[in-house]
């Protein structure tokens, strides 16, 4: 699996594509999210998979356990990587996953998403939780464990804790939040340097703007890549 996955956050499927056109295939992936998939659709996945490129399919299934079943068949299907689902749908909806995506070599890994970093405990208490935000993000982290699943989607301020948790040979922990040094922070706040995500327990990291707005975005994931050797 890559280490690195660039998030083409494009709202034309063409600039996805012509970003595409710049990078290698052997030095990143690429993180499909539901905008780029809505406007773009299967096709363009595929699109990107025959280019040679891993996908992480980032759609975060929340559904009954069957309709998720189904969809993780069907991105299994497309032939991506990565896909994601929410672990707070619950025990059966993780089973049902986890079932849905075998467990084989070239089979995608299967990774959850806990509380999305756009919550916080008010927003946590509006839905009825009134557990500290860190100790949901450990439950539901638990259940993606005890249901199988390879892994988690997390920042990488939460890294360690969850490779703890993960106590499995090979755990999949990809963060976001990155940014190399120097670079501008956007709409990030708690942002880790590559090296430092992955000496702090990610096993790979998803960077989009840093690498997709800069000149020459093949150029910044060889100098990420570097400052991971
Ligand atoms: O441009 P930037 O590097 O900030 O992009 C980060 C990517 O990771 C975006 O696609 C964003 O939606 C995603 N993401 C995130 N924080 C999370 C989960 C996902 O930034 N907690």
């Amino acid at each position: 699996m890559s280490s690195l996955y660039v998030a083409l956050d494009f709202s034309d499927p063409s600039q996805a594509l012509t970003l595409a056109d710049l990078l290698d295939a052997q030095s990143c992936g690429l993180k499909v999210g539901k905008e780029l998939f809505v406007r773009g659709g299967p096709n363009l996945v595929r699109t990107l998979v025959d280019r040679g490129f891993d996908v992480f399919l980032d759609l975060k299934f929340h559904d009954i356990p069957h309709t998720v079943a189904q969809a993780c068949l069907a991105a299994c299907d497309l032939g991506v990587r990565v896909v994601n689902v929410h672990a707070a749908g619950g025990r059966a909806m993780l089973n049902a996953a986890r079932d849905a995506v075998p467990q084989t070599p070239g089979a995608p890994a299967l990774i959850a998403v806990t509380v999305l970093t756009s919550m916080d405990e008010t927003a946590l208490a509006e839905v009825g939780i009134a557990r500290p935000l860190a100790e949901q993000v450990q439950l539901l982290a638990g259940l993606a464990f005890d249901a199988g699943l390879d892994g988690v989607v997390c920042s990488a301020w939460e890294a360690r804790a969850m490779r703890t948790l993960f106590d499995r040979p090979n755990p999949v922990i990809i963060t976001p939040g990155i940014r190399p040094p120097g670079s501008a922070l956007d709409d990030q706040s708690r942002v880790m340097a590559p090296s430092d995500a992955m000496a702090a327990g990610a096993t790979a990291l998803v960077v989009g703007r840093p690498i997709t707005r800069a000149s020459d975005p093949s150029a910044v994931v060889q100098a990420i890549l570097a400052s991971l050797r």
